[in-house]
């Protein structure tokens, strides 16, 4: 097997030279780490199949990379046969004046500024390296090392995505390293940072093909998707997403619909919100509608903290990904004076899409609710309550939400109005207002459904639980309105001030 490779690949690797007409410096040291590397082919060795080929080949991944002398070009084209891959790592640290770029079989490029070794692969016959050093040569540091392989053994799994049907979302490519999805028109997918920002990187390991496996043409990688805020899409009716992590956990997160639900959109991007703190999203509709994606698999939540519109604009939010003329899954909207009064928000939805039509909006998400200040109650203030799978038949209905004021002696009135609610078989909404005097409670089941679902308590705090009971049901929505109680708060200070005063007198 060797020796086929040895005659076959020998001429794998191909490595041209553009010096410029500057002199080339030179400087000579014992230590590998501060030759002063001249670009060139250092040898005439063959290249091997199944060993990796290291560049410089006096390097290897536990040392530093070498630095490059001043004012050259170096060009290196890597050639993968049918059936193959390569693996690629480099140590990479390009300084001010020079440029590193890598491009791809489809002539996609990425520019590199810094890399420790993070994993990238490539298919289709070739990919191509390009240096430039400049006159500040030094301060470049670069090697790399190719290893071919061949295609590994998928273990796929299949899927169908029609004009009509949910998008289907990936949070983890653990089971399976190969998934094909037939769509009706076309498939589209959009790619999501990982949960672990620094994991990012490895979904240059995960790559998108046009069809319905890896020997069809290669379209690009989930990075490439994820970097390029288009939704990448297939020419055929068929795409296969392969992961080649079989050394890594990628944390591959995407979600796949029908092109014809994407088709009018000039951006897209797929949101990860990690963190306590602030994710901020901007949308700008200037060249067409765009969208915003998150993938909340973990607890299915998310919240709008902060929200800017600007005037005339409406920002759409959608529980699940948005179809093309179908409204029924949208959840909420907001214009510009709404987007004042209605947040913070909170957002049940495994998959909830922001989507602009026009003007501009910054949405900022988040994950906690503490730092949103969800369950605090402020005058002025209104929003909704949702079931967690609201509008859909399902069994994962069940909340239970609290809002209410800081201090113990604050008093709201809370306007409600329950837009829809299914209190079939034995699920229960309960709304409760609660004061240090007393409890205020409507309950809502199939037995008492007929009272009105417009109505107002005051107390100090709101709550709102909703229990399917363990049986399958549409959920419900609600609205809310929070006012300030004047005068309350003071009776209540009269009378406690009242009380104790004059409590001794009473024995
Ligand atoms: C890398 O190169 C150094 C110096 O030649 C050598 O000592 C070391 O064993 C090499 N490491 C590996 C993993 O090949
Ligand atoms: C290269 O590095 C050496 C030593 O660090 C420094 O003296 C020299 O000025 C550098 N040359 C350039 C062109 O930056
Ligand atoms: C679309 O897909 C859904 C399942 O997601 C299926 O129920 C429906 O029949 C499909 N419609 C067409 C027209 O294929
Ligand atoms: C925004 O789009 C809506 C329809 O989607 C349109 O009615 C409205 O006039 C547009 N507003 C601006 C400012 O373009
Ligand atoms: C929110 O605040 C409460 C009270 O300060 C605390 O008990 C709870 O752990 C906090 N939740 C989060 C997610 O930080
Ligand atoms: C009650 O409210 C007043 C002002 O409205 C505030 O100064 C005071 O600290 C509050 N008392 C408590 C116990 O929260
Ligand atoms: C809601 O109000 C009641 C009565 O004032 C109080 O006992 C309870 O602690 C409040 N709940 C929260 C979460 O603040
Ligand atoms: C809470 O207190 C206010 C004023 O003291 C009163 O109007 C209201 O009915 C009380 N709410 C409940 C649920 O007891």
């Amino acid at each position: 097997m060797s020796y086929f490779f040895y005659s076959q690949f020998l001429r794998l690797l191909i490595l041209s030279m553009t010096p410029s007409s500057v002199s080339l410096r030179i400087s000579v040291s014992n230590l590998i780490l501060e030759i002063f590397e001249v670009c060139k082919r250092e040898n005439d060795a063959p290249v091997l199949m199944n060993e990796p080929y290291f560049y410089p080949s006096s390097w290897n991944q536990t040392l530093n990379p070498p630095m490059y002398a001043p004012n050259q070009m170096c060009s290196w084209t890597i050639y993968i046969p049918m059936g193959y891959y390569a693996t690629f790592a480099m140590k990479a640290d390009i300084g001010g004046d020079n440029s590193l770029t890598i491009s791809d079989s489809n002539g996609n490029t990425e520019l590199i500024m810094t890399s420790d070794l993070q994993p990238y692969v490539f298919v289709g016959n070739k990919f191509t390296i390009n240096l430039i050093v400049g006159a500040n040569g030094n301060s470049t540091k670069f090697g790399f090392v190719v290893q071919w392989s061949p295609f590994p053994t998928p273990n796929p799994v299949f899927y169908h995505v029609n004009k009509t049907s949910p998008a289907l979302f990936f949070d983890e490519m653990l089971y399976e390293n190969s998934v094909t999805i037939t769509a009706e028109t076309r498939a589209t997918i959009v790619a999501f940072p990982s949960t672990y920002p620094d994991f990012t990187p490895l979904l240059r390991i995960t790559l998108v093909f046009d069809g319905p496996d890896l020997n069809s043409p290669y379209l690009g990688t989930l990075f490439q998707a994820l970097r390029s805020n288009k939704p990448m899409v297939s020419n055929s009716k068929q795409m296969t997403v392969f992961t080649f992590q079989e050394n890594y956990i990628v944390g591959s997160n995407f979600v796949v619909q029908d092109y014809y639900n994407v088709q009018s959109l000039s951006a897209t991007k797929g949101v990860t919100c990690w963190s306590d703190t602030s994710c901020p999203v901007t949308l700008n509709a200037a060249k067409g509608p765009v969208s915003a994606m998150t993938l909340n698999p973990d607890d299915g939540k998310q919240y709008v903290k902060q929200l800017a519109l600007s005037p005339n604009s409406v920002l759409k939010i959608y529980n699940g990904a948005r179809r093309e003329g179908d409204d029924s899954n949208l959840i909420t909207t907001y214009n510009c004076e709404q987007s004042k009064t209605s947040i913070p928000q909170k957002f049940y939805g495994t998959i909830v899409t922001y989507y602009l039509a026009n003007g501009t909006a910054l949405v900022e998400l988040a994950e906690d609710s503490n730092f949103t200040r969800w369950n605090d109650a402020s005058d002025g203030r209104q929003g909704f309550i949702s079931s967690r799978r609201y509008g859909k038949l399902d069994f994962f209905q069940d909340v239970k939400e609290e809002i209410g004021g800081l201090d113990s002696n604050q008093t709201f009135s809370f306007e409600i109005n329950v837009i829809r609610l299914d209190v079939s078989n034995s699920a229960e909404l309960v709304i409760s207002f609660k004061n240090a005097t007393g409890e205020d409670v409507h309950k809502f089941s199939k037995e008492n459904n007929y009272q009105s679902r417009v109505f107002q308590g005051i107390g100090r705090n709101m709550t709102v639980q909703y229990n399917s009971n363990g049986e399958e049901t549409s959920g419900f929505y609600l609205h809310f309105k929070i006012e300030a109680h004047n005068g309350c708060p003071g009776n209540y200070f009269t009378m406690t001030a009242f009380l104790l005063l004059f409590l001794p007198l009473l024995y």
